[in-house]
């Protein structure tokens, strides 16, 4: 069995579900409340993340399989990098707010690259808590293309829908002691907040 990280909190959802939001939203009320937090995302905004979002960009074209080695060697590094990993912050005594973390490479990675390879790159510690923003496809979309970006690699409608197929499969079988909650994405994103906040954190 996996180890489970304790106060390591990641958002996982499909492009334009809201997990960003959420993230924000939940640092701010650990800061609200004097209680030490991080709130970070992957890939993240070192260098491996950075090589990994100029791909997503579409200025350096690779294969989908050493698209998932990155995702997974800048993961490693969010986790144990000697200056800025998380397992040492949360060794200190803080909570980790995560917007996506490995699921996202399960279930993205594996529509294209095997799965049991995908998962095997993402040998890494399971949160205590997945917060699964459940938005529709055609809302994500809707709001992927009302942001003012160019639209990445997995940002079209057939593609989110074979990562959302496999973020169920992904679900239905997860390490002990890992607790999974699902947010409706289509609410407003203060009731989504006020939801994670009832879970997390006694007022
Ligand atoms: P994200 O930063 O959440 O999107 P945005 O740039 O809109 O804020 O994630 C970038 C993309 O990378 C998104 O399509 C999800 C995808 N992704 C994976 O495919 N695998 C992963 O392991 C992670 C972390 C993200």
């Amino acid at each position: 069995m996996a180890t489970v990280l304790k106060n390591f909190i990641v958002f996982e959802g499909l492009d334009g579900a809201g997990t960003t939001t959420q993230m924000q939203l939940l640092a701010e009320a650990c800061d609200k409340r004097n209680r030490a937090c991080k709130a970070t995302f992957e890939p993240t905004d070192k260098p491996l993340g950075r090589l990994v979002r100029s791909i997503l960009k579409k200025q350096i074209v690779t294969t989908p399989l050493a698209l998932a080695m990155l995702y997974a060697a800048d993961r490693e590094d969010h986790l144990h990098n000697p200056i800025y990993g998380l397992v040492a912050e949360l060794e200190a005594g803080k909570m980790v707010i995560s917007d996506r973390y490995l699921y996202s490479s399960l279930a993205y990675q594996s529509v294209e690259c095997e799965f049991e390879r995908v998962a095997a790159l993402n040998d890494f510690p399971s949160p205590e808590y997945i917060f699964f923003i459940d938005t529709p496809i055609e809302e994500c979309i809707r709001r992927i293309n009302g942001r003012d970006a160019e639209v990445e690699l997995f940002e079209r409608a057939e593609f989110l829908a074979l990562v959302k197929e496999n973020y169920e499969r992904i679900f239905a079988s997860l390490d002990e002691g890992v607790n999974l909650v699902r947010l409706d994405g289509t609410l407003p994103k203060e009731e989504i907040a006020r939801q994670v906040r009832e879970i997390l954190i006694s007022e």
